[in-house]
């Protein structure tokens, strides 16, 4: 059975918390939080005060997934605010080792998140200083983009290094996930689902996670 993370960036904006509240109802595992820049991306989304406020009002880990370059000036203040988990891009930050230190001083769980044009040798080199990894399905910056079929090749090589290495670490799926491309996820050993639009843009966001919980 997959983990499930629901991506509020496809919510209705307005209605975020109701509708997180939905889904931890649903069983959803995670709530995900993309925090984008205006510069790595062209979009710009989240603050630290709605991971503040979302604290307030679910109990699931909230994990705060940085789309924006120079994640290190940003971590003090997500920390603060009650983020659980950080993911920074590997492509936005010169000295991952470092950032990864940084966000387990700050007392987080650390994750790398690697987009669909980048390959993931690199992971042996990081693995042991990593608590997750997001491989990303659709290029950073908007919900609802075309699934990239590489995903699959690249889960199963991440799995290899693993067990190459012998440091093991949750793998999530972020980009055009629903219940089509989550089954094979999670057959290509997908640890968890992050879903925006199939959640969030669906008749019923229970209905769509509790499809998403049993794959
Ligand atoms: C893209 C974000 C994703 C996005 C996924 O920049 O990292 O988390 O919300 O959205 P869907 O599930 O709609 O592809
Ligand atoms: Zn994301």
């Amino acid at each position: 059975m997959a983990k499930v993370s629901v991506s509020i960036l496809a919510c209705d904006q307005t209605r975020i918390g109701e509708q997180v509240q939905e889904a931890e109802r649903a069983g959803a595992d995670v709530v995900h939080i993309d925090v984008m820049d205006g510069v790595y991306v062209e979009n710009v989304t989240f603050g630290p005060q709605l991971v503040t406020d979302l604290k307030k009002i679910t109990r699931l880990p909230l994990s705060v997934h940085m789309e924006l370059l120079r994640p290190e000036t940003f971590l003090p203040m997500f920390a603060r605010a009650g983020a659980d988990i950080i993911t920074f891009q590997l492509d936005a930050c010169p000295n991952p080792i470092h950032m990864l230190r940084e966000i387990h001083k700050a007392g987080l769980k650390a994750g790398v998140g690697i987009g669909p044009a980048y390959d993931v040798e690199s992971l042996k080199y990081l693995l042991h200083h990593m608590d997750g990894l997001i491989l990303m399905s659709v290029e950073p910056g908007y919900g609802g983009q075309t699934f990239e079929e590489s995903v699959y090749e690249k889960l199963r090589r991440a799995r290899e290094i693993m067990d190459e290495t012998g440091y093991h670490v949750p793998v999530s799926v972020d980009g055009g996930v629903n219940v089509q491309t989550g089954r094979r996820l999670v057959e290509a050993g997908a640890d968890v689902l992050i879903a925006g639009s199939s959640v969030f843009q669906s008749d019923s966001i229970t209905a769509a996670v509790k499809g998403l919980k049993k794959l």
